[in-house]
């Protein structure tokens, strides 16, 4: 059932590929991107001037990555909210507001009541899920399939890169439905979109590297996770996996952020994963990322890059550089997350750790 792989985990990362490719297949129709499922009335979608982002755990930094995507193409803006922390305040949600909430198993009792509270207000709901027929999208008034399969790891994987890819959708299809992209802008989009499992898999095949350092790293007590933009997210969710499969301490931060306060934690031989962005994309960014790699390395961690091919800038401060393909600025998170996920479940499978089934975690929280 594991086909040959140590563990559910380890398999559910290499079929990310294919899984992705199914969560984007069959979309476009003649030039125009399909997403039959949007059950809502497109007048509707053109009146919405707010986007909130229900969801938890993975599924949140699955959100917290589209929020980029879908505020750049739509100009709309996006919130991103824990769902029991949304339910539990006072949200500003009308008729006028658009709730996504994205739950692999359909199943988790708080975002089920975050959607619930949002139809309350009049608010339309997008469930953004995976396991058909469960309660979030039987309840929202339109929903959007991952197709990835069934995901029995506990830790998310093929279902987090799933769900962004089905945002990355949804994103597009609101653009195009509110004129805010081209025709050919949105054709050119989807056609980068398409070329990602090719290049999920180049991860994939050249993952020895990463399943060498954990290897290596198998005694490490803590590591430090940075990002800018949408490897911010990237940042929490590689610092989440170890955290939840390895159980070693791990902390996801905004490389902005680390001289408000991380930068306290850094010393000799501390390790620090950084995501750095494409030097071909916002270069101002690009650099910020690399200043920040050199600011750790200067306090004697041990840097640990994940980086675009070719991209040497960040040479004279890695102590290992990890490749990833090119492609669009937001569409990355696709691609830099993965040697995050192989990280942690090689170091918890070299810990002899139960990789499928951690201590203390459901697959689906149906309790508050
Ligand atoms: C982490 C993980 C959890 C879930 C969270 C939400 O690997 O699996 O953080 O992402 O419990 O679950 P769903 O997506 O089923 O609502």
């Amino acid at each position: 059932q594991k086909g040959g792989y140590a563990s559910f985990m380890a398999k559910e990362i290499h079929e990310q590929a294919s899984a992705v490719a199914d969560t984007l297949r069959g979309r476009i129709e003649d030039g125009k991107l399909q997403l039959d499922e949007m059950k809502i009335d497109e007048a509707v979608l053109r009146t919405i001037d707010k986007i909130v982002v229900v969801a938890c755990g993975t599924a949140a930094n699955a959100g917290a990555v589209v929020k980029y995507a879908i505020e750049h193409w739509c100009r709309i803006p996006v919130e991103v909210e824990l769902a029991h922390e949304f339910r539990y305040r006072d949200p500003v949600v009308t008729e006028k507001t658009l709730v996504v909430a994205i739950s692999q198993s359909g199943e988790t009792m708080d975002t089920l009541m975050a959607v619930r509270h949002a139809q309350e207000q009049g608010a339309k709901v997008v469930a953004i899920c995976n396991t058909r027929g469960s309660t979030i999208p039987r309840e929202a008034d339109a929903a959007l399939y991952l197709h990835v399969g069934p995901e029995i790891a506990v830790a998310s994987t093929k279902a987090y890169l799933g769900q962004i890819a089905a945002c990355f959708l949804l994103g597009l299809f609101l653009a195009q439905v509110r004129g805010n992209l081209y025709p050919d802008e949105i054709a050119q989009q989807m056609e980068d979109l398409s070329a990602i499992p090719e290049k999920i898999q180049e991860v994939l095949d050249s993952s020895d590297q990463v399943e060498r350092l954990a290897l290596e790293m198998k005694d490490a007590t803590s590591v430090l996770f940075l990002g800018r933009h949408v490897g911010y997210p990237t940042a929490m969710e590689g610092a989440l996996k170890l955290k939840e499969i390895a159980y070693i301490h791990a902390e996801g931060f905004a490389a902005g952020e680390l001289k408000h306060g991380p930068i306290a934690l850094v010393d000799e031989g501390q390790p620090v994963f950084v995501i750095v962005p494409s030097p071909g994309g916002r270069d101002s960014l690009h650099s910020k990322v690399v200043s920040n790699i050199q600011e750790v390395r200067a306090r004697g961690a041990r840097t640990l890059v994940i980086a675009e091919e070719g991209d040497e800038a960040v040479l004279p401060y890695a102590d290992e550089v990890i490749r990833y393909p090119r492609t669009r600025a937001l569409f990355a998170p696709l691609l830099t997350v993965i040697p995050l996920q192989i990280f942690s479940c090689e170091l918890a499978t070299a810990k002899g750790l139960d990789v499928d089934q951690p201590r203390n975690l459901a697959k689906s929280v149906t309790v508050e």
